[in-house]
């Protein structure tokens, strides 16, 4: 039958302290004055590269290496720690909706049974983020399920659409919300009555994560639930133009909006008898907004009402709390991660991050599970985020206090393995601040310097890799690679992730050495992380997880 024990490695001792630093948004691309990584001093990353080439390298980041649907997928910090922390290449969400709307199997399931209920009486809801940036939804999709809900007999439907600018260019908003509103007016020509009733930007309205802030969630819950906000329009185009020409508003950030009718009244609040369907398929951004839509005890901030809904999930964001309780399609079965197996091995793990990124190590490394598996082995510590500023604005972020806390982890002796995701690249290359960015990699540097000199002194070994690129390309390319113009003639700045692989460097006083990575898994991606780091640890990888990227020669 089944065990959790792991074989012991021929190889590879036990009981070395293994360092795992994960730089987000750190990918790997030509050197020129938009790859920040490059600009920037990162004198202990540049280092890892050159110092031994048998222990640097390249792992695919993005596309079907992490399970997205293709190639033209860009690589986002879901798939990327899921894939690091799971050992293998699961079908992600953005797939799984992919072929439940293709076979029409999403209509088949019981979360779709669940929300179908309200169609004759009620309004159905829709809430998610509207792009086709495919990290936490995608246009598409939205459009199908708009035909598809109408078909199976939604009468009413209420769009509350949340704009990106971050996964996507900053300013295609308008575009997104303009094709909408063509569908929506198709639908409405064949007598569903069908509206935008609410908006907002992301990252100021409801897609928080990680509890950082709820002020955001509550902005949304307010606009979207109650039809009150600061701004009121009669249609999307034009709120979302308008509350642009503010230039401190941008995508990311637009403030919540209303659609009105002609007497002033919100078009589309969520009442009584109402179904709301959040089109999001990734977790990390929806587990707040869920928590409010679907719990009847909540104090953390006042809803005011609690309407009766019936409320599905585009998937289930979180299997341990089963939140949402209904969804639509069935998220991926990430089981058996690496993280579960080394704690059923006796391996004691400690994982650390800030705030904005601390479920990635956590949440997402462990198969989207909030959680320990066994405390006593394991502690994950939060460093607490700044809130309600962007990130270019203090672009060194809390790397120096994870890095620390790292470093007193490995220090101690108390435990095998120290994982820690440092946000900088990602989180700054996000604002499209490109100076700011600069700062941020080389911030970012120097924390992994910290950690690199803990492993040092305590003779252990590193594993320093990147979940996918972001800060190494900051414009907008042609397929020839040449910046991208705007009409003003300034460059396209690009605010979202890349398609750049990202590197791996292996390294430590611990690490025997004959260790080095092996020539013949060239196209390894961040799914053959795990196997690589169990053996570090000692153990050989369950024959299922993709190859080792590490072997042993004797020299
Ligand atoms: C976000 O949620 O901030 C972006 O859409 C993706 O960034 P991440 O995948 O690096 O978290
Ligand atoms: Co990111």
């Amino acid at each position: 039958g089944f065990s959790w024990k792991l074989e012991d490695h021929p190889k590879f001792p036990k009981g070395k302290t293994i360092g795992l630093v994960v730089l987000d948004g750190w990918g790997e691309a030509n050197p020129d004055k938009y790859n920040c990584i490059h600009v920037a001093e990162t004198p202990t990353m540049d280092s890892l590269k050159t110092g031994a080439p048998d222990r640097w390298r390249l792992v695919r980041a993005h596309g079907k290496a992490v399970g997205l649907p293709t190639e033209d997928d860009m690589g986002n910090s879901e798939v990327g720690h899921n894939a690091l922390g799971a050992g293998r290449i699961f079908a992600q969400g953005a797939k799984l909706v992919d072929l439940a709307l293709a076979s029409g199997k999403i209509y088949e399931g019981e979360g779709f049974e669940y929300i179908k209920e309200c169609f004759d009486a009620g309004t159905l809801h829709l809430i998610g983020l509207l792009s086709d940036g495919g990290v936490h939804s995608r246009l598409d999709q939205l459009q199908l399920l708009l035909k598809g809900v109408s078909e199976r007999g939604a009468k009413r439907i209420r769009v509350h659409v949340l704009t990106d600018g971050r996964d996507v260019l900053d300013g295609s908003s308008v575009g997104f919300v303009e094709t909408l509103e063509n569908d929506l007016a198709n639908l409405r020509a064949k007598g569903v009555d069908a509206q935008i009733a609410s908006g907002g930007g992301r990252m100021y309205v409801t897609m928080d994560r990680y509890e950082n802030d709820w002020g955001v969630v509550k902005r949304g819950w307010d606009a979207q639930v109650l039809g009150e906000a600061p701004y009121k329009f009669r249609n999307a185009v034009e709120a979302v133009k308008k509350l642009r020409e503010d230039p401190k508003n941008n995508d990311q950030y637009l403030p919540p909006f209303v659609i009105v009718d002609e007497g002033g009244k919100a078009v589309g609040p969520i009442v009584d008898g109402d179904a709301v369907v959040t089109f999001n398929f990734r977790a990390d951004r929806m587990v707040m907004i869920a928590k409010a839509l679907e719990y009847e005890n909540f104090d953390i901030f006042d809803r005011v009402r609690f309407p009766k809904i019936r409320y599905a999930g585009m998937l289930q964001y979180d299997g341990e709390l089963k939140l949402p309780s209904k969804y639509l399609v069935s998220p991926p079965e990430i089981d058996r991660t690496s993280g579960e197996y080394l704690v059923h091995n006796g391996v004691r793990t400690f994982a650390c991050s800030e705030t904005v990124k601390f479920g990635h190590v956590t949440f997402f490394w462990n198969g989207n599970r909030s959680g320990y598996f066994n405390s006593s082995l394991e502690e994950y510590v939060e460093i607490p985020s700044d809130s309600g500023i962007t990130f270019n604005v203090e672009p060194k972020m809390k790397a120096l206090e994870i890095a620390e806390k790292a470093r007193d982890a490995i220090l101690s002796r108390k435990f095998d393995q120290v994982r820690v995701n440092l946000p900088n690249g990602d989180m700054v290359g996000h604002t499209g601040d490109i100076n700011a960015t600069v700062v941020a990699c080389k911030a970012a540097d120097e924390a992994v310097k910290i950690i690199l000199d803990a492993i040092e002194q305590v003779g252990g070994i590193y594993v320093v890799t990147a979940d996918h690129g972001n800060a190494e390309d900051m414009v907008k390319r042609n397929k020839s690679g040449q910046p991208l113009l705007d009409k003003n003639g300034n460059i396209q700045v690009l605010t979202s992730h890349t398609l750049q692989p990202v590197p791996i460097a292996i390294g430590g006083p611990g690490l025997a050495p004959g260790v080095r990575f092996r020539k013949d898994v060239p196209d390894g991606g961040l799914a053959n992380v795990a196997a690589t780091v169990m053996n570090l640890h000692g153990f050989v990888a369950p024959s299922d997880y993709e190859a080792t990227l590490i072997e042993v020669v004797d020299n």
